[in-house]
């Protein structure tokens, strides 16, 4: 059954207040509710109130305190309709039991390690009581729950506390008011007995707002960390858009299991304890950044999501693309601008690009859907993300405040609609964008061919831009998109060229509007033939193919004042000789370009072109996965995999020297401390060594074995253990099993060891896979364990996933089987590790097409593995 975005109507009725009573009990819980129903301008006489449920036991209905007769109403633990509601304000009071210790899927109200929580988006609330569970329907809360005051002295909800105290029987109770009306999405509670961090913050106005960070007991300086970043969060907001917090308190859990990374449910935002806790014995410095990164997300959710919500799902992309923006800009500012944006962009490339060119493909606002929990894709994210980049690289810092203004102005208490969020930056900017809608609208990643030449007589260069979209799926034909290209052109001593005149395409300042299939710009006044800086920043995402010479791109990788681009075209380079060595079976066929690399690589790493976490980042040459996109059809990951292994020890090779001075150069790094240089030293210094055991010497093993034992903090010992895993290091197996035994009593350490255990590029890793997950000690419910070992063979091990003989993806597809019973939103994420099937060489891509095959066959499957896979095997 799949819902159409055109089908949207307003719900007859709908519900402006809501008042619970939370009976937490183990194994049944008991909610009562009372629902202030008005039905809307319009609704005919003896409408039916259909109210959302699943998996709900009805003990009681009532409408105004008087008892439903059996015929008034009809309740299936999906639904309760209720035949003839009164035409006017009503309460509609309901008592239903549920099962949170039951809760396998992790969705509504569960238990986590002992904490009852919940997590209701998208479709999470009606699993605690029935109700218009979509998100245009707003009401304020009040909630009182009521718990045995040992297993549960903490008891949280959304909005201010307005109440407390004890009942004589060893229970207790809280009272919690929401005064903000918000979709059920956003409710949240949790019970239990949990440590804290209490900190506080004054906002610009003077309002002071109660801090808070729950966790499990005994793990409450992990949450220090989290604390910082919430606070910064906070002032960055003010500083930067002008918003401000608005309750009293802010409050944020920590629990266990969770199937994604955090939920910003207003005044208490519920994480993954992975993204809270960081110290250095135990997070790595990108889980540092992560923590701060999503803290920041779901803070700043209060204001593009819980403020100002969505109309509809189709919507998603409203809050996320443009949160993650906002997150995006606080790393930025917080840390090097450069240095998040490539990784933003790496990112971009081997999750969304995939995404956008397989059968799963979708708009960031697709139109329809059968299973919307399969729509938190990277797409929705960080494709949505991109294209709210693109409007402020085109309206300028200042103009996208105008327009997030005016949408706060216009919006504030609504859920809206991608429509009315243009239409705030068009209207507040005096811009017309409607073409620039097509990006939340048109699947697939446009392909931009650029072309140029240079006239010396007539002093003249012209730069030929084509965009063109492939058809993805139920999208046969794509229109030109509205593509904002950052761009500068370099003289021959690299400094900037500017230009007489220009025309063929609107040029505003630094960048090209390039709006049609095709454009020819011409340059006028151009003392020399200039080397072309396109998409400077990454202005738009697409992919680019020049034809510009290695040559050329190593002047870019030199000579652009655009760190982007100069990283760019490092990796532009790279890519032609890995291609090129694919072709040959894995072998490198041209030393002279290889030369050329490795000096350009050489001079950037001694040179002061950049940070040092960019010169880290340059030396990561393209993933497997990313040579893999570039090839498109018949890969075979074989042969991707030599290839790239055998540039990066030929890098390895070259730069011995200069890799291990600069090495040593960074040996002594103090006592540890997140401070800006101290993690981008790391950063290089780690580089160096994963760069150097590349060149797979006995040397390089033993530095790295060296460094892993003598390492103070997880930053180190991962990289070293890393390196060594990725190059299959004779010593990698027994440095894991050495890894394993020092951190056996910390789940989140755990997680690295069996991520890593999966990854080894070995023959052996699938039994060893398999053994892991059949030790009867493994938690078999638990999101992160489960994604950690699978999740991390079936995408971060392209080899051994796709085993010519199929074994590992009949793994998968069984292990998917599995989970799917249990909780359907990670087997049918796992799954989607299958988007790239079709691309695979034809014997790999039979064995895929059988695994996937024999799934459908197995029996019953949740609606989200379904989905997935029916779209896996259509498109
Ligand atoms: N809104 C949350 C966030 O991005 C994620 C919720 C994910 N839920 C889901 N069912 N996929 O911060
Ligand atoms: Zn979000």
């Amino acid at each position: 059954h799949t819902i159409f975005l055109k089908d949207y109507a307003p719900t007859p009725y709908f519900i402006d207040r809501v008042e619970m009573e939370v009976e937490i009990a183990p194994e049944k819980s008991v909610i009562h509710s009372l629902l202030h129903v008005v039905p809307r301008e319009g609704t005919e006489p003896g409408t039916p109130l259909v109210l959302d449920g699943d998996e709900l036991l009805l003990n009681s209905v009532a409408i105004d305190g008087a008892p439903l007769g059996l015929l008034a109403y009809e309740a299936t633990p999906s639904s309760l309709i209720i035949h003839e509601p009164p035409l006017r304000r009503f309460v509609l009071e309901t008592t239903v039991t549920i099962e949170p210790e039951k809760n396998t899927r992790l969705m509504g109200f569960y238990r986590s390690n002992g904490t009852w929580c919940t997590q209701c988006e998208p479709e999470g609330f009606r699993r605690i009581t029935y109700y218009l569970d979509r998100p245009d329907n707003l009401a304020t809360f009040n909630v009182t729950m009521i718990a045995d005051k040992k297993l549960a002295p903490v008891l949280l909800a959304n909005g201010n506390p307005v109440g407390q105290g004890d009942f004589e029987d060893g229970k207790h109770f809280a009272v919690w008011e929401d005064p903000h009306p918000k979709p059920s999405y956003l409710f949240a509670m949790v019970a239990g007995d949990l440590g804290s961090i209490h900190d506080s913050f004054t906002t610009s106005s003077g309002k002071q707002v109660a801090l808070a960070i729950y966790c499990e007991h005994g793990k409450e300086d992990r949450c220090l960390y989290a604390m910082d970043a919430l606070k910064r969060s906070m002032a960055w907001d003010e500083r930067r858009f002008g918003l401000e917090y608005d309750l009293d308190v802010f409050n944020i859990v920590a629990v266990s299991d969770f199937n994604f990374g955090a939920m910003e449910n207003k005044g208490l935002n519920i994480f993954n304890d992975r993204l809270v806790f960081a110290i250095p014995e135990t997070a790595t410095d990108a889980d540092y950044d992560n923590v701060e990164r999503v803290i920041a997300h779901e803070y700043f959710h209060n204001w593009t999501g819980d403020r100002v919500t969505c109309r509809d799902w189709f919507q998603l992309c409203l809050k996320e693309g443009l949160t993650v923006y906002r997150d995006q800009e606080f790393s930025s500012d917080e840390r090097s601008r450069p240095v998040k944006r490539i990784e933003d962009v790496r990112l971009l490339r081997s999750a969304q690009f995939v995404e956008d060119a397989g059968p799963l493909a979708h708009p960031p606002r697709p139109d329809h859907y059968r299973e919307i929990n399969n729509f938190y894709t990277t797409t929705v994210y960080e494709k949505g993300a991109e294209v709210v980049r693109m409007l402020a690289t085109m309206l300028g810092e200042a103009g996208f405040r105008k327009g997030m203004d005016l949408y706060f102005e216009r919006h504030d208490g609504q859920a809206a609609t991608i429509e009315d969020f243009i239409a705030a930056f068009a209207d507040a900017n005096q811009v017309n964008l409607d073409q620039f809608i097509h990006w939340y609208l048109q699947a697939g990643t446009p392909q931009v061919t650029v072309s140029d030449s240079y006239d010396a007589a007539s002093q003249t260069y012209r730069l030929t831009l084509e965009q063109k979209t492939d058809p993805t799926p139920g999208q046969p034909e794509k229109q030109a998109m509205l593509i904002p290209v950052k761009f500068g052109l370099i003289g021959p001593n690299g400094s900037p060229m500017s230009w007489s005149k220009v025309s063929g395409a609107e040029v505003k300042g630094d960048l090209i509007m390039f709006d049609t299939g095709k454009a020819e710009l011409t340059f006028e006044g151009i003392a020399n033939r200039p080397v072309p800086s396109l998409f400077r920043e990454f202005s738009a995402p697409i992919k680019l193919t020049t034809s510009l010479s290695a040559e050329d791109q190593l002047f870019l990788a030199r000579h652009d004042s655009d760190p982007f681009n100069r990283w760019q075209a490092l990796q532009t380079v790279a890519t032609g000789i890995l291609l090129d060595a694919v072709k040959a079976g894995g072998r490198l066929t041209d030393e002279g370009r290889v030369d050329a690399l490795a000096t350009a690589l050489g001079e950037t790493l001694e040179g002061n072109s950049g940070d040092a976490a960019f010169k880290a980042l340059t030396l990561a040459m393209p993933t497997e996965d990313n040579i893999a996109q570039a090839i498109g059809t018949d890969v075979d990951p074989q042969a991707i995999h030599d290839a790239r292994s055998a540039l990066r020890k030929a890098i390895s090779n070259r730069l011995h020297d200069k890799l291990l001075a600069v090495y040593n150069a960074l040996a002594d790094q103090g006592p540890f401390s997140t401070a800006q240089a101290a993690t981008q030293g790391r950063s290089l210094r780690n580089a160096c060594l994963t760069q150097l055991v590349a060149g797979g010497t006995e040397g390089a093993y033993s530095l790295a074995e060296a460094h892993y034992r003598t390492a103070t903090n997880m930053t180190d010992r991962m990289a070293a253990l890393a390196a060594l895993v990725h190059a299959n290091a004779p010593v990698a197996q027994a440095l894991l099993g050495d890894f394993r035994t020092l951190y056996t009593a910390d789940p989140l350490v755990l997680d690295k060891w069996l991520s890593l255990s999966a990854q080894v590029p070995d023959e052996a890793t699938l039994d060893r896979v398999k053994a892991i997950l059949a030790d009867p000690s493994f938690p078999r419910n638990n999101p992160n364990r489960l994604r950690s070992l699978v999740g991390s063979f079936a995408n971060a091990n392209p080899v051994q996933f796709a085993r010519p003989d199929g074994s590992g993806f009949r793994f998968v597809t069984e292990f998917v089987a599995d989970v799917d019973k249990r909780n359907p939103q990670v087997a049918a994420r796992v799954l989607t590790a299958f988007r790239i099937w079709r691309n695979y060489e034809p014997v790999r891509r039979a064995e895929a097409e059988s695994a996937l095959k024999s799934l459908a066959e197995s029996g019953s499957l949740s609606r989200n593995t379904a989905d997935i896979l029916g779209r896996t095997l259509a498109g």
